[in-house]
């Protein structure tokens, strides 16, 4: 099937916080602006989900819901299996309305307030929200950051998870926002370290689906069948099939305890009914029928990577683009220009683009700003013209 990804769809009137709500978040956007911030895609959903929709929709009637079906989990236990090789029992996966509310329920659950959670910044910034929210304590293990590249400091880790105080490697594979795609050596190395210390890994794999062509993703816990139970992962379909906003994720907790432990909070303390009959529908049919849709949506992607860089080569030399191995995010690294980063955020905002400011990630974020290129690529174009005016 033939795929327009370069079609500019009109997202207005349709309660987007990317395009029509952009306003309530950066005031001072000018109208016309182009929003390359929140992570959602441009994108039109694949053709099975919209006909699993419209179907669902048909039969006129939106009561409580149960995903209890042999073919949801079908659905969704096949695709961990073929996409990853990975073997999950439907019994190990329990439901979220989105993994960031998981984060907190999890926190609550594994630890004790105070206990410190080690993070690697810069990182998806409701991490740190969620640890302090929930009155656990932050403990910073940032990313090394060297020629454009990013890793992650493994003695500073190993010495963080020897103290008995902290309890939680909240980890981010792969990693928003710098793009990395772990590999396996990277994940045997940080998972010994966390499990040898007694430490709980919570691993956010989100963007798992989205990654370059020839990169691997490697599920953690497919690395430590003997451990998987001190390992909680989170997945769902939303960036991978751009339904974020029908809210539903998979927890994999394969701690019977934990699990029961989850299911009262859930239960009793949230009162989270479940997921909604429309998301089941959307999610059902994106597991069973999307994968080609995800795959031509793979390749534009690597094509926006493609063309991002010769923007950039062409318009601002001076930005480093550390790659992209997964998500659809670009971390772009602006130190060459000096610019305090208020101004930097600021001149792109009066230029027309909203990106995702650095700071936001934590202070090792201070020089970069976000892009989220999973648009059109005339925008793409569009918008590396802009921020090289607000430069110039
Ligand atoms: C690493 C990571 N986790 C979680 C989320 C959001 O999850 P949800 O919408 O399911 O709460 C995002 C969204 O960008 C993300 O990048």
């Amino acid at each position: 099937m033939d795929y327009d990804f370069d079609a500019v769809i009109d997202r207005n009137k349709t309660n987007s916080i990317k395009w029509e709500f952009m306003h309530l978040f950066v005031p001072e956007a000018p109208a016309g602006t182009l929003p390359l911030w929140v992570a959602d895609m441009d994108f039109p959903c694949a053709e099975p989900i919209l006909a699993a929709l419209h179907d669902r929709v048909d039969k006129k009637i939106f009561g409580y819901s149960s995903p209890e079906t042999g073919e949801y989990y079908r659905a969704v236990c096949s695709w961990y299996q073929h996409r990853f090789n990975w073997y999950v029992n439907s019994d190990d996966i329990v439901f979220s309305p989105g993994v960031v509310p998981a984060l907190g329920y999890l926190l609550e659950i594994l630890t004790e307030p105070g206990d410190g959670v080690i993070i690697q910044p810069p990182v998806y910034h409701p991490f740190s929200g969620k640890i302090t929210a929930y009155g656990r304590t932050i403990v910073n293990n940032p990313l090394l950051y060297r020629d454009g590249c990013y890793s992650i400091d493994f003695a500073d880790l190993a010495q963080k998870a020897r103290d008995l105080r902290n309890k939680v490697l909240l980890f981010c594979s792969p990693h928003n926002p710098v793009g990395r795609v772990w590999r396996r050596e990277e994940l045997l190395q940080l998972g010994e370290i966390c499990l040898e210390n007694g430490l709980y890994i919570i691993s956010d794999e989100i963007h798992y689906d989205l990654v370059r062509r020839g990169i691997t993703h490697t599920p953690l816990a497919t690395l430590f069948p003997e451990a998987k139970h001190r390992i909680i992962t989170a997945t769902a379909p939303s960036k991978t099939f751009n339904l974020a906003g029908l809210q539903l994720s998979h927890i994999i907790i394969h701690d019977r305890e934990l699990r029961s432990r989850w299911l009262r909070y859930v239960r009793d303390i949230i009162s989270y009914s479940g997921p909604n009959p429309l998301s089941l529908a959307a999610v059902q049919a994106a597991y069973t029928y999307g994968e080609e849709w995800l795959e031509a949506v793979l390749a534009y992607l690597d094509d926006n990577v493609a063309h991002l860089r010769n923007f950039l080569g062409r318009y601002l030399p001076d930005v480093i683009l550390p790659p992209p191995e997964g998500t659809y995010l670009a971390w772009l690294d602006f130190r060459a220009y000096n610019l305090p980063q208020e101004e930097l955020f600021a001149r792109m905002v009066k230029a027309g683009v909203l990106l995702e400011n650095g700071v936001k990630y934590g202070k090792e974020g201070e020089g970069f700003l976000r892009l989220n290129f999973a648009c059109p690529r005339i925008i793409l174009a569009q918008a590396v013209e802009r921020m090289a005016g607000a430069l110039a």
